[in-house]
């Protein structure tokens, strides 16, 4: 049984690695290239060691992110505590999915159901040494499941093994979840996604793709994801 097949792949890159001095050049460039989604990394200093962008910029780049004359997916990964009060603020400014860390939320279940009230798609991340526990009491109000292969806060790391077995866990649950309700919630990795591993990450489960430095890195954008997605054709999933 393979109830993933329905859900079509999704790379979603992280500009996070693209030239902020011309951002949305690079938004428009990544998605001409074949690009899903443009994944926001908003970092505060204070549940990550970084700072990166907030609801200004994500306002400032939705004119951007089109794909085939529509408005393409802005999904936004909160590194942010607290997250509550700046979750309208993304709604706000465009975003479609909001994904959170439950570290960085007193109240989970409000938090989903704020992000829900205000229209977008929600998220939960777990990082590489949080329980998926965290799933229990969620899962019927979320639309991702995201799993951190790298420990938030910066891009360019290395991609944590034992996220595998993990993500094959959650793919478990969800395809159960799947069987039972008929809701499809997609499986976000994000953290070290390269083309030499994003096959073993499908094979997994995942079905949906974050990558950094493996495409804003790089000269040819459409050259690497056109790799990724070969591979993810040849990973005999979806
Ligand atoms: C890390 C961020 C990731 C990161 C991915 O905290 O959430 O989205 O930018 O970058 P790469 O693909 O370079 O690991
Ligand atoms: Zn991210």
């Amino acid at each position: 049984m393979d109830s993933q097949k329905s859900l079509p792949f999704v790379i979603a890159p992280s500009i996070l690695s693209a030239d902020f001095a011309r951002l949305g050049e690079e938004v428009k460039n990544v998605l001409a290239a074949g690009a899903d989604w443009i994944h926001f990394d908003v970092m505060d200093n204070h549940y990550v060691p970084n700072l990166t962008i907030g609801p200004l910029v994500c306002e400032a780049i939705r004119p951007h992110a089109i794909k085939n004359g529509k408005p393409a997916m802005i999904d936004v990964h909160l590194m942010v505590d607290p997250v509550d009060r700046i979750v309208p603020d993304f709604a706000k400014a465009g975003a479609n999915l909001i994904s959170f860390h439950p570290e960085a939320s007193p109240h989970v279940n409000r938090t989903i159901h704020l992000i829900r009230e205000q229209g977008c798609q929600a998220g939960l991340v777990l990082n590489p040494a949080t329980p998926l526990d965290y799933l229990d009491h969620t899962l019927e109000l979320l639309d991702l499941v995201l799993l951190m292969s790298v420990n938030p806060g910066f891009g360019g790391q290395s991609f944590i093994p034992s996220t595998l077995p993990k993500i094959a866990q959650v793919r478990a649950r969800l395809d159960r979840y799947q069987a039972e309700t008929g809701r499809h919630i997609r499986l976000e990795v994000d953290g070290g996604i390269k083309v030499d591993n994003i096959a073993e990450v499908a094979k997994a489960g995942a079905d949906t793709f974050v990558a950094g430095s493996a495409i804003f890195g790089k000269e040819n954008y459409a050259s690497v994801i056109e790799s990724m997605r070969a591979k993810l054709a040849l990973s005999g999933k979806a």
